[in-house]
């Protein structure tokens, strides 16, 4: 069946898109305002853009009247952030950030969310995330520019702060170690290590593409 996207309304439009482009990471985003009162959100709108200079993607959607939620309006007042990768375990408290708290109710004391200072921005980060990215805000574009649905923020990233035990002695990366949540479709979550996840490595040029992917068509099974 083919969807036209221009002959849909947004509520059956949103679960095709969001439950397919799966599955997503999660930044849970620390923000304040220019009084230093905190904030903290998840949303899985989220992507590396590029690592030169470093920079993340968050798409953070408009309220249904067109005003912008909390994190952006904070982004406008401090364009500084912390985006944190969130744990299995910290499921339940990242979702519980998602409710709709009144605008000068930070969800870190409502929630009494254990936090420490940030080394070169403003808003705080949350001790229990494994692995949190310090940003400054490149840019936070109104989008569609007409009617925007959404604000598009880009975030540099200042620095990285992942847990020694994700870290090997020559401080790689221990990829088997980090498990991270992802969001699925309508209420579904996922995680990063999975018992069926596998290597894959590169073709070496594009002639041993084609003659692996001959082979492979020769021999199905
Ligand atoms: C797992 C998860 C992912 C979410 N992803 C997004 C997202 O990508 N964009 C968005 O606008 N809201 C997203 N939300 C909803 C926001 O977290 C929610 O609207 C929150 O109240 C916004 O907080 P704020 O008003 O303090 O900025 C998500 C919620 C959850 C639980």
């Amino acid at each position: 069946m083919i969807f036209d996207c221009a002959k849909m309304p947004p509520e059956r439009l949103y679960p095709l898109l969001a439950g397919t482009v799966v599955p997503r990471p999660i930044a849970w985003l620390s923000s304040c305002d220019d009084k230093g009162h905190s904030n903290l959100a998840p949303f899985s709108f989220f992507q590396l853009v590029t690592d030169q200079p470093p920079t993340l993607m968050i798409s953070i959607n408009r309220h249904a009247d067109g005003s912008q939620k909390d994190s952006s309006r904070n982004l406008q007042l401090c364009p500084e952030l912390v985006v944190h990768l969130v744990t299995p375990e910290l499921a339940g408290l990242m979702n519980a950030t998602a409710a709709s708290f009144a605008k000068n109710v930070s969800e870190i004391d409502a929630l009494n969310i254990n936090t420490i200072p940030s080394q070169q921005v403003r808003p705080a980060k949350v001790a229990a995330s494994p692995v949190s990215f310090e940003c400054k805000v490149v840019s936070l574009t109104p989008y569609p520019a007409h009617q925007p649905s959404c604000d598009i923020l880009l975030a540099e990233v200042l620095c990285i702060d992942i847990a020694d035990a994700l870290l090997d002695d020559q401080h790689k990366l221990r990829h088997n170690e980090l498990d991270l949540l992802a969001r699925l479709g309508g209420l579904w979550y996922s995680h990063s290590r999975q018992p069926d996840n596998f290597q894959l490595a590169r073709p070496a040029s594009a002639d041993a593409a084609v003659k692996s992917q001959t082979q492979a068509d020769s021999n199905p099974d």
